[in-house]
């Protein structure tokens, strides 16, 4: 099933053209991976999907759907729990780990103690931190390792049990070990999420992603099965891309 299905997508900053007619489905709990060359409107595409592209100065024209509906018919809160997001750079709320992970939650309306002190145990588990941090949940979020801040952040998208995860360059700040927990996790997560990945690791793309799309100054230039797309690239340009020759 394709959870998000994107047609003729246009993206803008101002009179900048940054997407360029860009359609391409999303399979339901599958990886995707996008891939291109820095600027070429990537993370432009991960912030149209959650309608946060406005917040940055920018806009879309085109079509979103999420599960055959129009985005913009959605409440954008509705959205931006049901697709969440993590950046590059951790960015743990200055708060205790507890805090972070039942603020989400709080504001969505969950009161009860109980309840929340589930969704902190259970994110914890799934981001693979919980055995790490268990005994220090007042812990100021700031003190953890990069790595571990990462993974907060993760677990703090999950606390509102979103569909699709967005996750832009999420490993690029983090040294191997962490690269391959934050792997290891996500590709146990496809079971119940939908997870599109920036990634200028290529490697990393081949390791995790069912599908990877290549994008070249805002156009959708491949979208394949992974494995295809690295043996056998079907443009000259992403064949160029993958061999290393730019980007
Ligand atoms: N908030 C913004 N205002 C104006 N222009 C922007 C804004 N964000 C991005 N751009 C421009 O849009 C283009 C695409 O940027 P985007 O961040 O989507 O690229 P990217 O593929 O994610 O690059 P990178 O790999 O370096 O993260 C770039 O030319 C960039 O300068
Ligand atoms: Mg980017």
């Amino acid at each position: 099933m394709d959870i998000l299905k994107i047609n003729n997508l246009f993206a803008s900053y101002g009179d900048k053209e940054v997407l360029k007619d860009l359609s391409m489905n999303i399979k339901k709990n599958k990886i995707t991976a996008i891939i291109g060359p820095s600027g070429c409107g990537k993370s432009t595409l991960l912030t149209a999907l959650n309608l946060m592209i406005e917040e940055n100065g920018g806009n879309f024209a085109g079509e979103i759907l999420f599960k055959d509906k129009d985005i913009l018919s959605y409440e954008k809160n509705d959205i931006r729990r049901m697709i969440g997001i993590v950046f590059q750079k951790p960015t743990p709320f200055p708060f205790s780990i507890y805090k972070n992970l039942t603020y989400a939650p709080i504001y969505y309306g969950t009161k009860d103690k109980k309840e929340l002190n589930n969704i902190v145990k259970a994110t914890l588990k799934e981001a693979g931190l919980f055995h790490e941090i268990n005994e220090d949940l007042n812990m100021l979020a700031t003190k953890l390792s990069g790595g571990q801040q990462q993974r907060l952040c993760i677990a703090r998208a999950l606390t509102v049990k979103p569909e699709v995860l967005l996750l832009d360059e999420p490993c690029s700040a983090l040294d191997i070990k962490n690269t391959q927990n934050i792997e290891e996790m996500l590709l146990k997560f496809s079971q119940d999420y939908t997870i599109i990945i920036v990634t200028h690791n290529l490697a990393q793309a081949k390791r995790i992603s069912d599908y990877t799309a290549f994008i070249l100054d805002g156009e959708l230039i491949e979208y394949e099965e992974t494995e295809e797309m690295f043996t056998n690239p079907k443009d000259r340009r992403t064949k160029e891309y993958i061999e290393g020759i730019y980007g």
